[in-house]
């Protein structure tokens, strides 16, 4: 990845962690973290909402940043269990993930809900992850180009600052999997994400936005995929989970 973006290395906790577990967690990659004294890369964990107020005071200091895993449209209002941008950021969020495939798949979320997401979330004052990636039969069909292509134009906010955006390509079928896409297969994608960016905000913002990949990222295969040009960083599931393992992610950027 070139130098003019830092890579980010960021952790989805998902539906995982009781307070002891999700605080020991925390404690560990904050302590790497720190001990490594301004590693090259910067480190997120989203966790479950619940644990979101006590994972920011557990690794406050330390440099690691905290995010949701996903926030309302609106900022306030009557939404019986939702979540606003406003709230994340009021426990010291500074990311959120928007538009995962399991919010598409599991809560019918479209294109236009994640961007209006998105928008909501630039408004807190939060940068956002925003996630697009082809099913198994999309790809098999020849069609995870178009796909992706469609996501983004459908789902990249239209108002906000376009600087805090941060883009996952995970393709569906790799997540959780065991199974990645080839390192060409990757490159090909970012780079049409890059393409796209260019094409919406001009070179020079495009230059800056971080396009990280997501789906099976782990310890053994993170080097190759985080040498690639246009990937710059990685949305990290289950490896995350894991300290030692989300750290190894990390230092395969260095
Ligand atoms: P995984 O999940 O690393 O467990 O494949 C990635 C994601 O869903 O963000």
């Amino acid at each position: 990845m070139p130098s003019e973006r830092r890579p980010l290395i960021a952790g989805n906790w998902k539906m995982n962690g009781l307070v002891a577990d999700g605080m020991a967690l925390a404690g560990d990659v904050a302590r790497r973290y720190r001990e490594a004294k301004s590693p090259a890369f910067d480190m997120l964990v989203c966790p479950p909402f619940t644990l979101i107020g006590k994972v920011a005071e557990a690794v406050a200091g330390s440099g690691v940043a905290v995010g949701g895993q996903d926030c309302h449209r609106d900022a306030k209002g009557a939404h019986t269990g939702d979540v606003s941008a406003a709230m994340l950021k009021d426990l010291g969020c500074r990311f959120v993930i928007v538009g995962h495939s399991e919010r598409r798949t599991n809560h019918g979320e479209s294109d236009a809900d994640v961007r209006a997401k998105a928008e909501a979330a630039l408004a807190a004052g939060l940068a956002v992850i925003i996630c697009i990636g082809e099913t198994e039969a999309e790809r098999d069909g020849g069609r995870t180009l178009e796909v992706v292509r469609t996501q983004l134009a459908g789902s990249l906010p239209e108002v906000g600052d376009a600087a805090a955006v941060v883009i996952a390509y995970e393709p569906v079928w790799a997540i959780g999997t065991g199974r990645t896409p080839t390192n060409a297969e990757v490159q090909e994608v970012h780079a049409l994400i890059r393409r796209e960016l260019t094409g919406r905000l001009g070179a020079d913002v495009a230059n800056g936005i971080r396009i990280l990949y997501g789906g099976s990222m782990k310890p053994s295969n993170a080097k190759e995929l985080l040498a690639l040009p246009d990937v710059d960083g990685g949305l990290i599931g289950g490896a995350s989970l894991k300290g030692s393992d989300f750290w190894a992610i990390g230092e395969s950027c260095l």
